[in-house]
């Protein structure tokens, strides 16, 4: 079983209600305070394995966008989709593996909560990090939430990569040297809807200009 799997997934989302899920949030804060410091209005944002999070809702209701979110995971957006209703036309859907994906425009902010720490293989994170190179416009910002250095080590069944922010800085420098810049870093303590505890590192990278 890997990550890259989109029936794993989908038996997810099918299995237990998004407000189930470990990774669960009503309102996701820490990416909400981000986002108003590195989104600006009309600027284009793409979660990343956003699966059925809410936190399109949220930048919807604040008039953010133009907003994608792509997830291996069909099941996980069609309940975003079927939450959302109407307002769910305002936001492109994609169904796509992260470390396959062929972008054909570029986003300003890069959001990945909970996706990239899947990815135990070495060649499926350099796959994944040549994509985020490929879609963020020069000088655009990419936020990406991983568990902590202290954080579990599974999810979903899953074994997990766990980071320091400054691992993940080396971990993208290596793949991709000079073209991202770490801006900044914070420790979050996610409660899941059992009310166990989950450590996360969320870090904010600067693509270079050229
Ligand atoms: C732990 S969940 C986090 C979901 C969401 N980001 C959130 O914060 O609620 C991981 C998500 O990544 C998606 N995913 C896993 N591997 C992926 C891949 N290779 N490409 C795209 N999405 C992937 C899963 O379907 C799932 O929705």
């Amino acid at each position: 079983m890997t990550t890259t799997d989109p029936d794993h997934w989908n038996q997810v989302y099918d299995a237990r209600p998004e407000t189930a899920l470990t990774w669960f949030e009503a309102t996701p804060t820490v990416s909400l305070d981000l986002l108003a410091r590195h989104l600006g209005p009309g600027q284009a944002l793409i979660d990343v394995g956003g699966g059925a999070s809410r936190l399109v809702d949220h930048l919807l209701g604040l008039g953010a966008g133009p907003l994608a979110v792509l997830d291996i995971s069909e099941a996980a957006l069609a309940a975003s989709r079927a939450r959302l209703g109407e307002a769910a036309d305002q936001v492109a859907w994609m169904v796509a593996d992260i470390t396959t994906f062929c972008p054909d425009q570029s986003w300003w902010v890069w959001h990945d909560r909970a996706v990239f720490h899947f990815l135990t293989e070495p060649a499926d994170r350099a796959a994944y990090l040549a994509v985020l190179d490929k879609a963020l416009e020069p000088g655009g910002h990419a936020i990406i939430a991983t568990f902590a250095d202290d954080g579990p080590e599974k999810c979903s069944g899953l074994p997990v990569m766990r980071y320091a922010p400054n691992d993940l800085a080396a971990e993208i420098e290596r793949q991709l040297p000079g073209r991202f810049k770490p801006i900044e870093s914070h420790r979050h303590m996610h409660i899941t809807p059992k009310g166990n505890r989950q450590n996360f590192q969320f870090s904010v990278f600067q693509k270079t200009a050229g």
